[in-house]
């Protein structure tokens, strides 16, 4: 797969493509892992893993700007996940951001080097209002979340615990 490839954002450091099936154990280990899954209610269950994986790819062939793998060019190995995916929030469903990395390859920039590509996707085939779900200890995901433009609309319970959510409106709806 080339950069030519409308499928693949390329960064400085990073390449943001759709998952395909090669990535599925690559996919399958870290989120079973407690250290990549901080700030998730839990690591999820092989089975579970594996649904997530196949509902990822599902999303990323209707919303370009789906949740999907960054790849480290100098390794060529994924090192984590950006975009979309879909919650119902307050009877309303939404298209919610977020990004998770490997613990080597926290504290580089890489989430908001990704997210910045990835949104220009986001701007271009997409008309409304993302939501980022955070919480409020976790500083660096809110300093990400920022950074990409996002603004701070409200503290809230989601699924029962106290989160700060963050929207930004893209496409048409952006100022
Ligand atoms: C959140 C996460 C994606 C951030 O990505 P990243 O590429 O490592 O982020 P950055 O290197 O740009 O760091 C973000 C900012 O937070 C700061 N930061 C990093 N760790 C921090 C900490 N523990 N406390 C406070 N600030 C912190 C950085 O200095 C940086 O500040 P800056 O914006 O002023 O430069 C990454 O840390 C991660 O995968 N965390 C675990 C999963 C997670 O929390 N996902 C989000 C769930 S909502």
């Amino acid at each position: 797969m080339t950069d030519t490839n409308a499928d693949v954002v390329r960064t400085a450091r990073l390449l943001v493509r759709l998952p395909t099936e090669a990535d599925r154990d690559r996919f399958v280990e870290p989120v079973c892992d407690e250290d990549f899954m901080v700030f998730y209610p839990g690591v999820l269950t092989e089975e579970e893993a594996t649904d997530r994986f196949d509902h990822m790819v599902a999303v990323c062939q209707t919303v370009p700007f789906g949740k999907q793998p960054l790849v480290e060019q100098s390794a060529g190995l994924v090192v984590g996940y950006t975009g979309v995916d879909y919650i119902d929030f307050e009877g309303k469903t939404w298209l919610e951001w977020g990004y998770r990395l490997v613990p080597e390859c926290r504290g580089r920039g890489y989430a908001t080097e990704a997210g910045q590509a990835l949104l220009a996707k986001a701007h271009q085939s997409y008309a409304g209002e993302l939501l980022a779900i955070i919480a409020p200890e976790n500083l660096a995901s809110q300093n990400v979340c920022r950074k990409l433009g996002f603004t701070f609309w409200k503290q809230a319970l989601v699924e029962g615990d106290l989160r700060n959510l963050y929207s930004l409106p893209v496409g048409r709806s952006a100022p």
